[in-house]
This record gives structure tokens, C-alpha cells and sequence, in this order.
């Protein structure tokens, strides 16, 4: 047992949570969006083909924003063979994964399916096949007001009166990576950009744009890319994505634990290269940062897509989480809280069957995996303002991070209700953490509920036969004392939930 010490005070705050925080993503890939969101045949499906089942988690999960087409699809697709009476939609190759798309499913389709469970859709452009001007006529054709241009009344035509109003557009995706359709250089993908946010802005001056930045912290091209790609958008752009994925490389748990150590690296190194970007253009202007991939994905287990098959519908990278990989995910998403000031988008990557919160089986039902609880009480119960907190605590020693914290503690208050809620993992294998929260700052408090993911087995897993072998579950022991202190018992691997009200 080791001791966790925790000061807190609303007066010192590190930022407010943009609700697109707790953002997830569709993409044409594998079974996640036919197969995942949409199946006609489905007993469960709607008029529109797209299941009942899957939307009712969806609506549970509460992600609050939705990236979608892609991903390394949307830099072949050609968003057009989407829309339209869907018996004329062609079929079509996806060079990114090496598949077949129907089309039957393309932007109208999605985005009132994302309104339908209370998601707002961000569209990606295509920047790898395409450029200025389809980036412009889908802009056009998804928020333009009906009579205002013949593109916009191509959706009127097509069954979709209101505009889709998208407030939030990607330029491109992942263009760093040279595995990438039309992968470009830094000063290439930055001019593309930069001509393609100027038409875009000029076309809707209200939208905010998102350049891409790096695909992982450990590309040859990691910083100098946003610098240079800065450079050319800098004063175009909203922010500026990110992406990372997390496993324990070679067995290595202890460092798998910790990721959130590279999320956090990463934040603070591409906020500091904005803003060195800024301060040589002598800009007020300070950027935020879209992380708009990010979870655990076993990619050691993928063969990449040179080995892929061309199929249609076809099962890809389905991974099963445990419960580390919960802790984990759990971990992350207090990382992207912990730079609320810097971070104003983060997309979970992907939501149905493809790295999801939500697996399918065809016809049959569709599940929690063990990462849907992390990301599903966070986003509820992490509203608010982001206290800036000080840890008293073990270190924890990793080959990939060297120490780092052994806990870690993030508080979230709500400024309306006042309610407190805390985020805390405990990284340890081995050893359970005995926390301490000084809340003499706060007032009178009363403890709501303490929820926990940890388990004996921390191999466990959801299946289709047994859906809720992992839930949180309440923790015991958990003591206010006074209003003045709480303590707690984090088991080892364990992610937590302390709610307190007035
Ligand atoms: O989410 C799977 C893939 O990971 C996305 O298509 C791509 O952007 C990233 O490399």
C-alpha cells in the first residue's frame, strides 16, 4: 500500500471542458459503419436501415461530437458517389483499406443518423485525391441554405431540406503518414491546406477548421511538421489535430499503464510549437488542438494495410478490451481533461466493431465492451471547470517513461451545481494506493458515489454471452470525513469515479 495525497481549491482552475472533449468517429472501415451502425436487415433497424440497438448505446455512451468519413479513407473518397437515390450510387474501390464501397451510406445518410442520437457530425475533406474545390461544393452542399446555390438545392432534391449545419471540418487526414493516399510533404499538405481553409472560410465564414498534425508522437516528422504546417495555415486554422495509439509494446504492461504520459508529452509539445508559430508572426491568435484519434488498438495484431484482402464488409481490427485497457482509456481521457486549456476536440477512434466502445454480432446483438464505461461516465459526469491539482505520490517505474506518477488524480467541478467529480487510476500492478483529498476549500460536501473498473482478472473481457462481466461497481471503504477529507482504497490497475455534491 502506498499513500496518495491530494490538494485541491476551486479558486485555482486549469480551463473549461469543451463539451467536443468527448468526441468518437465513424469511418468506412471494416464493420463500422455497415455491419455497425447500419444494418437493414437488422430485427432492430429503422426505416433508414440503421440498427436500433447500436444508436440506443450510442445514446448511452454520450459522445457529444462525431468525425466522420475517415480516417486514411476519406483521402480517396469522393464524398459525391455518396449522395443521392442510392440505387444510382456507384460502387466503388477504397484504396485506403483495400474494400468495396456501396455508398449506400454517405453524408445525408450519417449526418441524420449523428442528430438521430444526438451527436454533432465534423466532416472531414479529402486532401489526399482532391482538393479546393470538392472541399468547397461539400461544404456548400452540407450547410448551405436552401435556393442559395444549385449544390446546396442538390440536397434539398435529395430529401434533406435543412442544412446539416457542420460547424467543425477536418482538412485532410493523417497527410504526415506515408502510408497516406496522396501523402504529401509538410510544405505541400500545409500550401493545400492553407488555399483550401481560405475558399472554405470565404464560402462559410462561421466554420472552424482543423490542420493535420502529427499521426504519433513517433514520427521521423513529429513537431517540424506542425511547425512548417503552421506556417503556412497558421492564421486559417482553429486547431490542429493529433492522433496516438496505445498497446503494451512487447509485453510491457507497466509502460502500457502510463500512455497517457505520451498524450500528455504530445499536448505540450505541439501547444509550444503553435505557439512558437504565433509569437514569430506576433499573433494573438492561440491555436487549440484536435485530438481527433486516439485509444488502445493492439496494432502489433494488424498486418497493415499492404496485407489486406479486398472484401466488402469485412471484419477489421475488432479488438476485445480488458479491463487494463479500460484503466488505460479511462487514464487518457483524464490527460485530455488535465489540458481542457490547450485540447478542444478529442475523437475516441472508432465507435462500433473497428477499436470500439460498442461491439456487433450481424443480426444479433450488439454490446459494452469494457472500454464504453470510462469514456461513458466521464463524459457525463466531467462537466465543467478543471481544477488544477497537487499529487503527493509514489513513483512509478516504466522502461518506456522512466518514473512517472503512480496515481493519477484529475477534478472536474460543475460551476452551475457545484458538484466535484474526481478521475483518479491507479497505474500500480501490485500495489493498492491509500488516497487522501483535502476538501477544506469546498465547503460542505456530501459523497454521491465512488464507481470503480478493477478486477482479479485484469484479463476479463465483455463477450456476447457475457456482456456485463466488466461494469464499474461501487467501491467500498470510501469515507468523507467531516467535510473536510475523503479517503479511499484504489485497488492495483484500477480507474475510479468520486462523486461528490453540495
Ligand atoms: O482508426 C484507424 C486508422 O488509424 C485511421 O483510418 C487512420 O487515420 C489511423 O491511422
Amino acid at each position: 500500500m502506498y499513500d496518495v495525497e491530494v490538494g485541491l481549491d476551486p479558486a485555482f482552475t486549469v480551463g473549461t471542458v469543451d463539451p467536443r472533449l468527448f468526441g468518437t468517429f465513424v469511418e468506412h472501415m471494416g464493420r463500422c459503419v455497415y455491419g455497425g451502425i447500419f444494418e437493414p436487415d437488422h430485427p432492430t433497424a429503422d426505416e433508414h436501415g440503421f440498427r436500433g440497438d447500436v444508436a440506443e448505446l450510442v445514446r448511452e455512451l454520450g459522445a457529444t461530437v462525431v468525425r466522420y468519413p475517415g480516417g486514411n479513407f476519406v483521402s480517396g473518397y469522393r464524398w459525391e458517389d455518396g449522395v443521392g437515390p442510392v440505387a444510382e450510387r456507384p460502387r466503388r474501390l477504397d484504396l485506403a483499406w483495400r474494400s468495396f464501397e456501396p455508398n449506400t451510406v454517405g453524408v445525408d445518410e450519417f449526418c441524420r443518423w449523428a442528430r438521430g442520437v444526438g451527436i454533432d457530425p465534423i466532416l472531414a475533406v479529402n486532401l489526399g485525391t482532391r482538393g479546393v474545390d470538392a472541399a468547397v461544393d461539400l461544404l456548400e452542399y452540407a450547410n448551405f441554405a436552401p435556393g442559395t446555390t444549385s449544390t446546396a438545392d442538390r440536397r434539398v432534391a435529395n430529401g434533406h431540406k435543412d442544412p446539416h449545419a457542420i460547424r467543425t471540418w477536418c482538412l485532410g487526414n493523417e497527410m504526415d503518414g506515408p502510408w497516406q493516399i496522396g501523402h504529401k510533404t509538410a510544405d505541400e499538405y500545409g500550401r493545400l491546406a492553407a488555399e483550401t481553409a481560405r475558399a472554405m472560410r470565404r464560402a462559410d465564414p462561421d466554420i472552424e477548421l482543423v490542420a493535420c498534425g502529427s499521426s504519433n508522437s513517433a514520427m521521423p516528422t513529429f513537431g517540424t511538421w506542425e511547425r512548417v504546417v503552421l506556417e503556412h495555415t497558421y492564421d486559417l486554422v482553429d486547431h490542429v489535430s493529433l492522433h496516438a495509439y496505445y498497446e503494451p509494446v512487447g509485453g510491457d504492461v507497466d509502460s502500457f499503464l502510463a500512455s497517457s504520459e505520451d498524450m500528455r508529452a504530445m499536448i505540450t509539445a505541439i501547444a509550444a510549437t503553435a505557439d512558437h508559430v504565433g509569437a514569430v508572426r506576433r499573433s494573438d491568435k492561440r491555436l487549440t488542438i484536435s485530438f481527433d484519434e486516439w485509444n488502445v488498438w493492439y496494432q502489433h495484431r494488424f498486418a497493415g494495410q499492404e496485407g489486406l484482402e479486398r472484401t466488402e464488409n469485412g471484419a477489421l481490427i475488432e479488438d476485445v478490451y480488458d479491463v487494463t485497457d479500460a484503466v488505460v482509456v479511462g487514464d487518457l481521457l483524464m490527460a485530455l481533461l488535465d489540458h481542457c486549456d490547450r485540447v478542444a476536440i478529442a475523437c475516441q477512434a472508432q465507435l462500433v466493431n473497428v477499436i470500439g466502445p460498442i461491439l456487433t454480432r450481424p443480426g444479433g446483438p450488439a454490446w459494452r465492451q469494457t472500454i464504453f464505461h470510462p469514456f461513458a461516465l466521464t463524459a457525463r459526469h466531467a462537466r465543467g471547470t478543471v481544477l488544477r491539482t497537487a499529487v503527493r505520490t509514489a513513483p512509478l517505474a516504466t522502461e518506456r517513461f522512466g518514473d512517472v506518477p503512480a496515481t493519477r488524480v484529475t477534478a472536474v467541478q460543475d460551476p452551475v451545481t457545484g458538484a466535484l467529480t474526481l478521475l483518479a487510476t491507479n497505474r500500480s500492478r501490485t500495489e493498492p494506493a491509500r488516497l487522501t483529498v483535502d476538501l477544506r476549500a469546498f465547503g460542505h460536501r456530501r459523497l454521491l458515489e465512488h464507481l470503480t473498473i478493477a478486477d482479479d482478472d485484469p484479463s476479463a473481457t465483455n463477450t456476447a454471452e457475457q456482456p456485463d462481466r466488466v461494469v464499474p461497481r461501487p467501491a467500498t471503504g470510501t469515507v468523507l470525513d467531516g467535510d473536510q477529507t475523503l479517503t479511499a482504497t484504489l485497488p492495483p490497475s484500477s480507474w475510479h469515479l468520486i462523486r461528490l455534491g453540495d
